[in-house]
């Protein structure tokens, strides 16, 4: 199947290399021009697992190529796939400007039948606009289908989860692109829903906003159990092995981030009210979010009492662990809170530094974690990386004013850590 994908971002770029790992012939179009040359010569703008090997074999191989041109894409595909960024605006709502640009051009470029495919996340009823606007552009009056094809990709874990998904959720008019649609991800030997564009489009806000609940519910969970001296991780456990509530994504610390858990949140927030429903329980999820962020940095103020002048060492910048996305990170909002009390900071993340530094700054950026703690009052621990249970503790405590830790991810072994000579506190137990 020829395949074009317009945007090359996070999604974009993953989508595309899968496809052509999986044998479809791929154009990525960008009009970063930039971008693009980075991609033509080997590189990749953002660090994800496993993507540069396979964007380097299928480049060599001949199945993908990069190109500014949407022309180009367009003329030379059956099947176009928009994965362009969708910003949330101040109110909540979703800022659908670049979708609507692509149709335009998508429909400017149209001189036979194609399937576009929305796989950007966008708010319930976007297709309807989509299939809209390509009718309303189209020069030749060509016919073109739209289809909804969400993704479900986790940073960090993003090919894995596209070579191998749990599901593939494709939202249609009519039967007509199904054939093709299902031809596509025949290789990934995956279930397939095929539904109404609607439902496709809500599947997706639903879905995040059911994962982002059962973290607030368990962030909620661990309030209870820090007055009650209960320990979080055993009640996730307890619960988790019923089948029927799971025990991913009950992992209490310092709240989730990223570019689509808040996002999506609002923007479903923002939709309901629009058709006249107040979703109050997802409202309850975004507030017990904030909230425990809050409760974290009371928590290091409680025990350091005053925190201007003092040193604090932060393991973690991104939003989560395997990735260098720093947006909308809890991390980056707890140092900038820390700043704010005129603590001086010392940081680290595996991947996420640079791209740290142009949105934190006045910060010593330390390039080994084993010399984050050094000369610090405290350490906080702001990103679930694996890696920093490799932190070597004895050094780390022999170097501090005070070994003081400070687990927002609840990393290491409260019992271990007091034997060790720590005075340990995370999220949700003694
Ligand atoms: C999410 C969805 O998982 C994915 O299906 C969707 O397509 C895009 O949004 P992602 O944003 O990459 O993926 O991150 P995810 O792994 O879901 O984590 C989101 C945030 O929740 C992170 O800040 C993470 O630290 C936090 N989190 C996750 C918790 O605090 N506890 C958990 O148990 C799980």
């Amino acid at each position: 199947m020829k395949i074009t994908i317009i945007g090359t971002g996070y999604v974009g770029l993953v989508t595309g290399a899968c496809f052509a790992e999986v044998g479809h012939n791929v154009i990525c179009v960008d009009n970063d021009v930039q971008k693009v040359r980075v991609l033509q010569s080997g590189g990749i703008p953002n660090y994800e697992p496993g993507l540069e090997e396979i964007v380097q074999k299928n480049v060599d191989e001949g199945r993908l190529r990069f190109t500014e041109s949407t022309q180009d894409g367009v003329e030379n595909s059956d099947v176009i796939f928009i994965a362009v960024p969708t910003p949330p605006q101040p109110d909540g709502s979703v800022d659908l400007s670049f979708i609507e640009k692509v149709a335009r051009e998508i429909a400017s470029y149209m001189k036979c039948y194609k399937i576009v495919v929305d796989k950007s996340t966008v708010p319930v009823k976007t297709g309807e606009k989509v299939a809209e606007t390509l009718r309303r552009y189209t020069k030749t009056n060509v016919d073109c289908d739209v289809v909804s094809n969400p993704e479900f990709l986790r940073e960090g874990f993003a090919v894995e989860d596209f070579l191998r998904p749990e599901r593939i959720v494709i939202g249609v008019f009519s039967q007509r692109p199904v054939k093709a649609m299902k031809e596509i991800y025949a290789p990934f030997n995956a279930p397939i829903i095929v539904t109404d564009i609607n439902s496709a489009e809500l599947i997706k806000h639903a879905a995040n906003s059911f994962l982002a609940m059962k973290i607030s519910y368990i962030n909620a969970i661990s309030v209870i159990c820090e007055s009650t001296g209960a320990d979080v991780i055993e009640v996730a456990n307890g619960i988790g092995m019923d089948s029927r509530i799971g025990r991913r994504f009950l992992d209490a610390g310092i709240g989730f981030g990223g570019s689509c858990f808040p996002k999506d949140l609002s923007a479903f927030i923002k939709i309901s009210e629009e058709i006249g429903y107040d979703f109050r329980l997802l409202k309850e999820v975004r507030r017990i979010n904030a909230e425990q962020m809050d409760r974290f940095i009371k928590k290091i103020t409680d025990t350091l009492w005053v925190l201007k002048g003092k040193t604090i060492g932060v393991l973690g910048l991104a939003f989560k662990q395997n990735t260098d996305d720093v947006r909308m990170s809890p991390a980056i909002e707890l140092c900038k809170r820390l700043q704010k009390t005129g603590t001086k900071l010392r940081v680290h993340d595996p991947k996420a530094m640079e791209k740290a530094r142009a949105v934190l700054t006045n910060v010593t950026y330390v390039e080994d974690m084993n010399n984050v703690a050094e000369g610090c009052d405290a350490l906080v621990i702001a990103t679930e990386w694996e890696i920093f249970k490799k932190l070597d503790l004895e050094r780390a405590r022999k170097s501090m004013t005070h070994p003081i830790m400070f687990d927002g991810r609840n990393l290491f072994d409260p019992e271990e850590m007091e034997k060790l000579g720590w005075i340990y506190k995370s999220v949700g137990r003694k």
